[in-house]
């Protein structure tokens, strides 16, 4: 199932994203004790892990969060998605430290990263007793080529079926080395939140939403058996047809 919310600007996505975040952590939280959520880096999300940061009373200590790719440069890099989501969200929240998952790129190879966050990844499936890793919530942005995590057109890494998590070398002007999870796991997360902000996604997000072009990593994006949500700024949608914008 897809929905498709377009929004003035990123404050309303994100009082928008923030109330769904609610929902379903709270449900989660009810039905099993636990949220596990995974996140992207980027510019996109920022305005929402703000707000977030904000949300003292969600259940954080009952939350898990996981990256869903790095860049591979030290933490202290601004370039860092950690380092980001860090700084603007969960230094701010009584998350529990063992509740945090980030993926290692310091004194370390990024073949070896992935494969110590693959581990990571596969130890938390045992201790919540799950086989594969099925994310409540997974937090996805979308580049111009269409990438999506650190997945990017025609790289092996999308044809990746047996691990969680790999390494890449991305393509384009963006850092190179990543650690990425794989599109398995995207593809068994109950829902899936892609966020696009800006004129210069429409071209992308037509291709992806309408014309489900799929050499683009981001179309390859389709939940087994969870929720597919488009959270758009009105620059980001215009070039979707009207009649498609259901939500
Ligand atoms: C990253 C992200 C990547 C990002 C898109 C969109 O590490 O950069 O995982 O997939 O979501 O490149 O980035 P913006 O939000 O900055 O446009």
């Amino acid at each position: 199932m897809t929905e498709i919310h377009i929004f003035k600007d990123m404050q309303q996505m994100a009082e928008f994203t923030v109330l769904r975040w609610a929902e379903i952590s709270k449900s989660e939280v009810e039905n099993k004790g636990y949220f596990s959520v995974a996140l992207s880096g980027g510019r996109t999300p920022e305005t929402l892990y703000k707000k977030l940061s904000e949300k003292k009373e969600f259940p954080w200590e009952k939350t898990h969060v996981f990256m869903v790719d790095e860049r591979f440069v030290p933490y202290e890099s601004d370039e860092n998605n950690y380092h980001m989501i860090n700084t603007i969200l969960l230094r701010h929240l009584n998350i529990p430290p063992k509740n945090i998952h980030p993926i290692l790129t310091s004194d370390i190879s990024p073949e070896t990263s992935a494969q110590k966050y693959e581990a990571d990844i596969i130890s938390y499936c045992k201790a919540v007793r799950t086989r594969q890793p099925r994310f409540d919530l997974i937090l996805l942005g979308i580049g111009e080529d269409g990438h999506t995590a650190s997945l990017f057109p025609g790289t092996p890494a999308l044809k990746e079926t047996r691990n969680l998590a790999v390494s890449v070398c991305s393509t384009g002007p963006v850092t190179r080395e990543r650690i990425t999870i794989t599109l398995p796991v995207i593809n068994n997360a109950q829902n899936i939140f892609f966020m696009a902000e800006g004129v210069g996604k429409a071209r992308v997000i037509k291709e992806v939403v309408e014309d489900r072009n799929n050499m683009l990593p981001a179309a390859k994006v389709r939940p087994c058996n969870g929720k597919l949500v488009f959270l758009l700024d009105q620059n980001a949608a215009s070039l979707i047809p009207a009649n498609m914008i259901k939500t």
